[in-house]
């Protein structure tokens, strides 16, 4: 197992390119189930979670090739219709191929995803949108069992805005038969993005972008080549490491609007932005004020910025509160941050965070990917030495972490751990 070495204290500068979106692109491999045939996803990220799912789209019968951030997928010969627990333990985006699965060849038989480090994260609303299709659901030894001669269009109101329930039921309702409408559905960008690689590939999808998505129904999908959007997470991450170090970072080839949430934080606590096309300026040149987020769905602030926004709040003026509304328990990075000197106290899904001047270096174990990314950020602003452990969580979601900081001007390497 790997783990990050930091020594802090270093100003970071300069210019950092942000790779495509995990997020989006999840989805969209798992689409390429829904035709035979070959499709290229430009602006791949090369990252762990890809792999696993390509893998996975390995095992279904396809062909999958990165190279040089572009992924092709061939499901000419797909006809395997199952997701082992092996691979979905390691990855819960797995779910994601149970609806094209069921869409396609009428049954699906695909593991459970289980909990996460922080916590249960049910996938109900999947089955039972699935179910409302007239798909008969089984659970059987930690597998759902779908089946389904075709699909039918129908009506589904979630409960819950839910992104992975939005883009598995979006996937499955492009197959069907007659019309589904998802109301109060994800308008996240990832699920923008997918809803225009499935029209792409021939599906009519309405509404794309907004909490009500009409699809209707067609009987065959053909492949279709598109570019991933940049991935506003970690644009976030690294717009928060120059906020965190008192830096200057530029970021390029990101989507200033998928940010807006972010930026408007970072501007009311003191940092200084500046937008240009597709590049975004970052400049801090003094200590931060404290500022209270809540965590919530898009456009609101994104759940998978907590962490490292919480990081940041630990060496700002004053005490403010963080809370997220999205993951009520997605908190294990409190315990590791304390380790470095950060004064936070939990209630409930809130954390009252009291700013520090300084944070000191520690040993600290990464438990899952963003809590790494807030623990990453901890250390290149802390004094001395900081050992991050387990960062295979990191390199689920982040391409190069290290690298891109080490040319920001972080002192930071990637050792290998012994035990
Ligand atoms: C996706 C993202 C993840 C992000 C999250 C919220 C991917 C691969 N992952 O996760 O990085 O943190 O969106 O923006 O894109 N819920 C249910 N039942 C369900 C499904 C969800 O109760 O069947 C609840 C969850 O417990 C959570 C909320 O709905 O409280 C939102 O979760 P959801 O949007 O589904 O998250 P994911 O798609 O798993």
């Amino acid at each position: 197992m790997d783990k990050i070495v930091i020594n802090g204290g270093r100003r970071l500068h300069g210019r950092v390119e942000i790779s495509g979106a995990k997020n989006a692109v999840l989805p969209m491999m798992a689409a390429s189930l829904l035709a035979p045939g070959k499709y290229t996803i430009e602006n791949c990220p090369d990252l762990r979670d890809v792999k696993t799912m390509s893998h996975l789209l390995r095992i279904i019968g396809a062909k999958v090739e990165l190279s040089d951030h572009t992924l092709n997928i061939d499901t000419e010969s797909s006809n395997f219709f199952e997701a082992p627990y092996e691979l979905v333990k390691t990855m819960r985006a797995s779910i994601y191929v149970l609806g094209p699965l069921l869409a396609r060849h009428g049954q699906a038989r695909v593991s459970l995803p289980g909990g996460c480090a922080w916590g249960p994260r049910p996938v109900d609303l999947h089955l039972k949108g699935l179910a409302r299709m007239g798909a008969s659901i089984e659970l059987e030894g930690g597998y759902v069992i779908a089946r389904a001669r075709r699909l039918k269009g129908s009506r589904l109101n979630f409960d819950i805005s839910s992104v992975g329930a939005t883009a598995n039921l979006l996937m499955a309702a492009t197959l069907a038969e007659g019309t589904t409408v998802i109301e109060n559905a994800a308008q996240e960008p990832e699920i923008e993005a997918l809803s225009r690689f499935l029209i792409n590939m021939g599906a009519r999808i309405e509404g794309v972008g907004t909490r009500r998505l009409v699809v209707q129904g067609v009987d065959n999908l053909a492949p279709t080549t598109m570019e991933n959007i940049p991935d506003r997470i970690e644009a976030g991450t690294f717009l928060i490491a120059g906020a965190i170090t008192r830096g200057e970072v530029e970021l390029e080839g990101a989507e200033p609007d998928h940010l807006s949430a972010l930026l408007a934080k970072l501007e009311e606590a003191g940092a200084g932005v500046e937008i240009e096309g597709k590049k975004v300026g970052l400049k801090v040149e003094k200590r931060l004020q404290s500022v209270d987020i809540t965590t919530a769905i898009y456009p609101g602030f994104p759940t998978d910025l907590q962490a490292q926004w919480m990081a940041l709040m630990a060496l700002a003026d004053r005490s403010c509160l963080v809370t997220d509304t999205v993951f009520l328990d997605r908190f294990t990075h409190v315990a590791e941050l304390k380790r470095l000197g950060a004064d936070i106290r939990m209630d409930k899904n809130t954390a009252l965070v009291t700013g520090r001047e300084k944070l000191k270096g520690a040993p600290v174990m990464s438990t899952d990917l963003r809590a790494s990314a807030s623990l990453i950020l901890a250390g290149l602003a802390a004094e001395g030495r900081t050992d991050v452990s387990r960062v295979y969580h990191i390199d689920r979601g982040y391409e190069k972490i290290e690298e891109k900081l080490k040319a920001l001007g972080a002192d930071i390497r990637r050792e290998g751990e012994t035990s």
